[in-house]
């Protein structure tokens, strides 16, 4: 992960750059809407003072009305750009927000595997989640850091005009301190007085920041853990897990303690927070206190009119109100572009969609070859090999069985074939052609995948069998009779529209395990893609349920290309190849019965099984399926 920053100004332009990369208008508008909000008290101080000067110098009548008439004129003006600038800048703090949730849903659709799955993903994400939570996220920032921020610079432009007429307003030689105000220190004093607080400032924000960004970590973190608590208890499956084992106590434990460790290290960078923010603002008060002091004794001196006096006066007191307004505010500003940079972190990463452009050749012969050439593979953060030197060639139409103990690599391997991950060393290639090369999606496309912890929607059974709102009705109760659920499903109240679960439809119904895989099962089947891989897709079904499924889903997808892993060796016995992993290692190569005729793990495992299942009961599993592959093949 990279470091937080805890450069004030960078933070700043990060967070500035994830507005204007959405909304480049956002923050010119928030300009101007801070400009013609803080204009209308300066007019009336510069009405004031020009009336003062005006007095003074007996001007007549009609050229004292014109200047009222200016005035008043402005004066509306001026409020009633405010007024429609204010909402102007609301509109577009609206739209950003809008379009920040937009980007950040895709973004997390379309990050490639492994960031999505990095621990420094998570900490961005959640990084961006907090910050959009906590006091108002981007809207607060915008309408008020922001607007805050440039209000400060628009008050020190002023603050720099007052100034200019400050040096050049020279007092009578016999007047108090006349060397001074004439002298050529007067100019340097005044550039002096504006920097010693802005370098105090710089510096007493700078360590604020660095607590900050420490205590920003641990809430981070803290969070997580929350996040995880709250949603892992809302998930209606995980109530047994918690309530038979007492999973509550474990759960509120190690919450009670981030919880703890995030209050403490917020107080203590707050408090740290409170004692820097502070420094700051008695340098600009002090500052402010010797200025007045300096005006008066100029003004004495006949250096400036009494109307310049109020005018300086007046945009002084301006500058340090809209200082001071930012200044106390500043750690809570700070605070949340520290969240919201995280932005520019989350959308940096990587899309997996952007690699490769390589369209995948489209062949009616389905002719595919996969190749793993001297593969090794570890998981990102681990220093561990999930995979090592695999070779290992798929060819078209075979029936390939993946076997070996747990941990083994088996998933690893289907991971890494379906492109979620990348090898370490080593290429695999599609064709002859290295698989980073083809477009992602393209590519994906070839795959009919069930994983082992597969997933459903809450959306209704033929949309989690179409995986699409748009479905072919007839080849959804095909792909459900493949996968033996297509009774269960017909009588269901509404059919193929049944939702599942009802977290989304009070007509929802739920089903059980096997149930669920026979679905995910379906899907598979609907995507008619020429490889099909099933990674223990059936250890929810009855070894029964498993043989005929697989034999039936190997019956009737044809000429296609398979790959199936079980850990019921007697499913997959029947494969042309069945290849055994053992520590990420390809250990064996064969047909069941050469693996069986030679001392190995394949037969160790095999005899392991056979115990308690005899030929007898394959035999008669096999003619059941092989029956009713027949039937839905008619
Ligand atoms: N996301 C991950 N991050 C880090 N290590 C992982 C990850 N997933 C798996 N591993 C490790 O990689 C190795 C291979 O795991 P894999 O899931 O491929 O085994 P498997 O053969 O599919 O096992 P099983 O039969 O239990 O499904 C194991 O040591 C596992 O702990
Ligand atoms: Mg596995």
């Amino acid at each position: 992960m990279k470091k937080p920053n805890t450069n004030l100004v960078r933070r700043y332009l990060a967070v500035a750059k994830v507005v204007a990369d959405v909304d480049p208008a956002a923050l010119p508008i928030e300009f101007a809407a801070a400009l013609l909000a803080i204009a209308v008290p300066y007019l009336n101080i510069a009405f004031l003072g020009g009336l003062l000067i005006a007095l003074a110098d007996h001007w007549a009548t009609p050229a004292l009305l014109s200047l009222l008439g200016g005035f008043l004129t402005a004066r509306f003006v001026l409020t009633a750009g405010a007024a429609w600038g204010k909402k102007l800048a609301a509109d577009h703090t609206e739209l950003v927000n809008e379009r920040l949730d937009a980007k950040t849903t895709s973004k997390l659709l379309t990050i490639s595997y492994p960031d999505f799955q990095s621990a420094s993903m998570r900490e961005a994400y959640e990084g961006v989640r907090r910050g959009t939570a906590m006091n108002g996220g981007m809207t607060s920032l915008l309408e008020n850091g922001f607007h805050d921020l440039f209000s400060v610079v628009i008050a020190a432009g002023f603050a720099v005009g007052v100034f200019v007429t400050l040096v050049r307003g020279h007092v009578r030689a016999t007047a108090l301190a006349a060397g001074l105000f004439n002298g050529p220190g007067y100019p340097l004093l005044m550039v002096g007085l504006l920097v010693v607080p802005l370098v105090i400032g710089a510096w007493a924000v700078r360590h604020a920041n660095v607590r900050q960004a420490a205590m920003i970590q641990q809430i981070i973190r803290g969070n997580r853990a929350f996040t995880y608590f709250s949603s892992f208890v809302e998930d209606f499956l995980h109530g047994p897990l918690i309530r038979l084992y007492r999973a509550d106590e474990l759960i509120l434990a190690i919450q009670r303690d981030a919880t703890k460790a995030s209050n403490d290290n917020y107080w203590y960078g707050q408090l740290g927070y409170l004692h820097y923010t502070l420094i700051p603002n008695i340098a600009v008060n002090l500052l402010v206190g010797v200025l007045y002091l300096l005006i008066g004794l100029q003004a004495l001196g006949g250096g400036i009119a009494i109307g310049t006096v109020l005018v300086a006066v007046g945009y002084l007191q301006q500058f340090m109100t809209t200082v001071n307004a930012f200044i106390s505010d500043v750690g809570w500003y700070n605070n949340m572009v520290d969240y919201l940079q995280y932005y520019s972190t989350f959308f940096a990463l990587p899309d997996a969609t952007q690699s490769g452009h390589l369209p995948v050749e489209k062949r009616t012969d389905n002719e595919f070859a996969i190749r793993f050439e001297d593969v090794s593979f570890k998981y990102p953060d681990s220093d561990t090999w999930a995979l090592r030197h695999v070779t290992l060639t798929l060819h078209v139409g075979e029936r390939l069985a993946v076997v070996g103990p747990n941990g083994s690599g088996k998933t690893t391997l289907i991971m890494l074939l379906c492109r979620l991950y990348r090898p370490t060393e080593g290429v695999i290639t599609l064709n002859d052609i290295n698989i980073d090369k083809y477009n992602e999606a393209e590519y994906q496309s070839l795959l009919g995948v069930v994983f082992q912890d597969f997933r459903l929607f809450a959306y209704s059974i033929a949309e989690n069998v179409a995986a699409s709102a748009d479905y072919d009705e007839a080849r959804v109760w095909e792909a459900l009779a493949v996968a033996d659920v297509k009774d269960r499903v017909a009588a269901m109240p509404r059919g193929l529209e049944t939702p599942i679960t009802q977290a989304l439809d009070a007509t929802g119904i739920d089903i059980s395990g096997g149930e669920a895989q026979k679905i995910a099962i379906a899907r598979a089947w609907y995507k008619d893609a020429p490889i099909v891989i099933l990674d223990e897709p059936t250890a929810a079904l009855d070894p029964l349920s498993e043989y005929a499924i697989y034999q039936r889903f190997d019956a009737l997808i044809g000429a296609k290309t398979a790959v199936y892993i079980s850990h019921r060796m007697s499913s997959t016995r029947f494969a042309q190849r069945i290849v055994v992993f053992d520590h990420g290692q390809l250990v064996q190569d064969g047909t069941h019965d050469t693996l069986m005729a030679a001392p190995g793990l394949y037969r160790d495992l095999f005899n392991a099984q056979a115990q308690y299942y005899t030929e007898d009961q394959v035999a008669t599993e096999r003619a059941t399926a092989s029956a009713a592959a027949d039937t839905i093949a008619e």
